[in-house]
């Protein structure tokens, strides 16, 4: 069949990824999407049952820093554009080990805009390719106790996750002012919902609460994370890589800030309600703090609501009800993400906290 565009997603295998093909193969049928992902710990293909065997979808294991491997997967699929995802994400990893972020971040990033550019070269004018980098608001550093991060607030990283994210910003920044590649980057707040890998917070609370291990909270517990449920996210993708301006950045956040202890015990709460038993919240435990802990994050999304009409739909109430629902009922996807390598991970994490 003949499509109309040719997307590569790429980390299509990820939390976001999965839940971003999930939302987008059934809605654009004319458009073939291609999932490169090299399946990391975070990567997990059975996310992707639902639409693995759709026409317009497949699958290239490729790892984004394999310049070699990228360039044969655009020469056979000719993409008209590129939804960038793949990345290292989690930041407590980016502190005990920075180098696969400083890799995958920062040189597979600036690979797959070298290979946008001779695309973008050898085309005609009036069939762009444009380049979507989804990236974080952890970009812009701490806010104290008030004022957002608006697309204009200067960049001031603290971890070596958020670091690279900003040079890979800034990569895809000069690309498009030094070569004219028609780039949109966005900057989002914390995402939560199905498909999250157990060493982000909140699916991490709800497996140890099920499991009645220690929640641990790092430091005073009264860090401000601004919470979006990730079907949300999507949408502002899909709006923002048809719809945005070249050249532009859009902040996306919930406007739903929530200190973490009122989170976990929210979370503790719910599951008490959802399973009928128990004081869960007898579980959390203060732990040390994570070195470099950035206090506060809450994004200024008038850009995009006014730009795109994009604003939240689905309220945080709701959004974490339907969450915890999901990791209840998928005890075993849960168990499955557990490998041998995540319980090192989780041992010399939280053992000698
Ligand atoms: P994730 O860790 O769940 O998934 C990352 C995916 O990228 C995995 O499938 C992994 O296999 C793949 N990947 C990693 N390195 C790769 C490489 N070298 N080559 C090919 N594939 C590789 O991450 P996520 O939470 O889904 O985040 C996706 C993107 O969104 C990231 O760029 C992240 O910085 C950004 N983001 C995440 C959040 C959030 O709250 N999770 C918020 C804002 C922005
Ligand atoms: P996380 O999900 O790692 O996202 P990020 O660091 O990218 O914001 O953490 C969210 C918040 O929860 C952050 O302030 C750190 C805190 N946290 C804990 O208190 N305990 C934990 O076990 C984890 C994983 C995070």
């Amino acid at each position: 069949m003949e499509y109309k565009q040719r997307i590569i997603i790429t980390g299509g295998a990820g939390f976001i990824g999965s839940n971003l093909l999930l939302y987008l193969v059934p809605k654009y049928s004319d458009t073939l999407f291609i999932n490169i992902d090299c399946l990391t710990y975070a990567g997990n293909l059975s996310n992707l049952k639902a639409i693995e065997s759709a026409d317009n979808y497949v699958f290239e294991r490729i790892n984004i820093c394999d310049y070699t491997a990228l360039e044969d997967c655009f020469n056979r699929h000719q993409p008209t554009g590129l939804i960038h995802l793949a990345a290292e994400s989690h930041v407590d990893r980016s502190i005990t080990g920075p180098t696969a972020f400083i890799e995958t971040n920062i040189i597979g990033t600036f690979n797959l805009l070298e290979l946008s550019r001779r695309i973008m070269e050898k085309r005609r004018a009036d069939v762009p390719f444009r380049f979507h980098h989804v990236s974080t608001d952890e970009v812009f550093g701490s806010l104290g106790e008030t004022g957002y991060f608006t697309e204009e607030t200067p960049y001031n990283p603290n971890s070596p996750y958020s670091a690279s994210k900003a040079s890979s910003d800034h990569l895809v920044r000069s690309y498009h002012k030094t070569y004219g590649l028609d780039v949109v980057t966005t900057n989002c707040s914390n995402n939560y919902g199905p498909y999250q890998f157990p060493e982000k917070l909140i699916p991490l609370m709800i497996r140890n609460a099920r499991n009645g291990i220690a929640l641990p909270v790092y430091g005073d517990g009264r860090h401000v994370r601004d919470w979006l449920y990730v079907e949300d996210h999507c949408r502002a993708i899909d709006l923002v890589f048809h719809d945005g301006r070249a050249g532009e950045t859009y902040n996306i956040g919930g406007h739903n800030e929530v200190e973490n202890i009122e989170l976990v015990r929210l979370i503790c709460k719910s599951m008490d309600e959802l399973l009928g038993e128990g004081t869960r919240s007898e579980l959390i435990t203060y732990v040390n703090d994570r070195p470099g802990h950035d206090r506060r994050y809450a994004i200024d999304a008038t850009k995009i609501k006014h730009e795109l009409g994009w604003t939240p739909s689905v309220t945080f109430e709701e959004g974490i009800l339907r969450t915890i629902k999901w990791y209840l009922e998928n005890e075993e996807w849960l168990e499955n993400c557990i490998s041998g390598q995540y319980q090192e991970y989780y041992e010399e994490m939280y053992d000698k906290r």
